[in-house]
């Protein structure tokens, strides 16, 4: 019986708000737990985490690189840089990035020979050893190929099947396997394909991709848990094109979503615009966090990640807003229909729609009970803590 796959992915309407940051940050929380952690880096033609992060690339000694087997050895992480440097000018040495997994499609679709996560995933140098990196190669030499997969619809059902491949690989045996999905910004392609593979995995009954089914066989058997985190910054015009989209997703499936505010400054902390934004955002997804704007957290200018780590505590620890192993509620029924009615009457108001927002009571009520529901904390205490929005004029 194949084990069990817990999956967390970031994504954004808007460029630059910390998806990569938080995605390296929690899966290095993650795989400290032992678990085999792997970090998909699906911005394919953005920054590499090849570029961003010490990694040491898997070492194949056949040429061409033959990537069913898993590697012999790992590069240093210098060796790594000139490697993937020489690769992407064309001169020769060979390192493998996630493109070679996705674009490889061999003709009969025969798993036995297709490319294996083991062999393109690197390590971290210095850190945990369950954790295995796929990033990117996002050179523009790769741009011609990738392209079509990002911009054309006609090809968005081959990459959320090959993608659903690539999950079916990485279920392990027995127990858990963890794996984070660094999107590219924007709801569109490739974070769209992952989204719909998260609503129709993590769902029940489980959906196929097509009408003629076509899951592989060992997704298919493994139970699947799906985090979506929907990152955004704090500033008033972020959040509203966030929540367009969050209006899209549909009811049932918006309790997948949680809302990430990073980069949090100063103005945009202030009591009223969070307490607004929660309140928006809490009828319309399952949970809310704040992030901080903070030095420690920029992980890429080569500061030690032990205490950025902690700082995603909050995000990280959560449990699985949609679990195929459903657990019988810790609410009462009229508890829960308190809380329908309570989110239902928060659906009714949007950002900035102040003079309709409830009460400050009903909304501590509210997070109350959302808290209890799922057993943990369901909303940042930084949120929580701030008072509610001013009642109307
Ligand atoms: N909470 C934070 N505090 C301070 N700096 C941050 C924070 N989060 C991210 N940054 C910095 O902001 C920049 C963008 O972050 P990051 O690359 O993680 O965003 P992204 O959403 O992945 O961007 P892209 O859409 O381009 O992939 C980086 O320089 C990063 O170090
Ligand atoms: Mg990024």
């Amino acid at each position: 019986m194949p084990g069990r796959l817990e999956c967390i992915s970031l994504h954004s309407v808007k460029g630059g708000v910390g998806k990569t940051t938080l995605a390296v940050l929690a899966a290095l929380r993650l795989a400290r737990r032992g678990r085999p952690t792997w970090l998909v880096d699906l911005d394919l033609l953005g920054t590499s985490l090849a570029d961003a992060l010490p990694l040491e690339a898997p070492l194949h000694p056949e040429r061409p690189l033959d990537l069913t087997r898993a590697p012999v050895d790992y590069l240093s992480a210098g060796a790594s840089q000139r490697e993937a440097f020489r690769r992407a000018h064309g001169i020769g040495a060979n390192v493998p990035y996630l493109d070679d997994f996705i674009l490889h499609a061999n003709p009969s679709w025969d798993p036995e020979r297709d490319a294996r996560p083991e062999a393109i995933g690197w390590r971290l140098a210095g850190g945990p050893e369950s954790l295995r990196v796929l990033p990117a190669q996002a050179t523009p030499a790769s741009a011609g190929l990738i392209l079509p997969l990002l911009r054309d619809d006609g090809h968005s059902g081959f990459l959320e099947s090959r993608l659903e491949w690539l999950l079916s690989y990485l279920v392990p045996d027995e127990g858990a396997a963890t794996v984070v999905l660094d999107a590219p910004s924007g709801m569109h392609g490739l974070s769209r394909a992952v989204l719909s593979m998260a609503l129709r995995l993590s769902g029940t009954p489980r959906q196929e991709l097509s009408a003629d089914g076509g899951m592989p066989a060992r997704l298919a058997d493994a139970s699947v848990a799906w985090r979506t985190l929907l990152v955004t910054s704090g500033d008033i015009q972020d959040l509203r094109a966030t929540d367009r989209w969050i209006d899209l997703i549909e009811d049932r499936d918006r309790a997948v979503v949680e809302l990430v505010m990073c980069r949090l400054g100063r103005a945009a902390a202030s009591a009223i615009d969070l307490a607004n934004a929660s309140i928006a955002a809490l009828g319309r997804c399952a949970r809310v966090h704040a992030i901080p704007e903070d030095p420690r957290l920029r992980i890429f200018a080569g500061e030690p990640l032990a205490a950025a780590e902690a700082m995603v505590a909050s995000i990280v620890d959560a449990p699985a807003t949609r679990d195929q192993d459903a657990r019988p509620s810790p609410l009462t029924a009229e508890e829960r229909e308190e809380l329908r009615a309570l989110k239902a009457r928060m659906d009714r108001c949007s950002l900035g729609d102040r003079p309709t927002s409830p009460s400050a009571k009903s909304l501590r009520r509210l997070l109350d009970l959302e808290a209890r529901a799922r057993a943990a904390p369901s909303v940042a205490p930084a949120i929580a803590a701030k008072p509610a929005a001013p009642a109307g004029p």
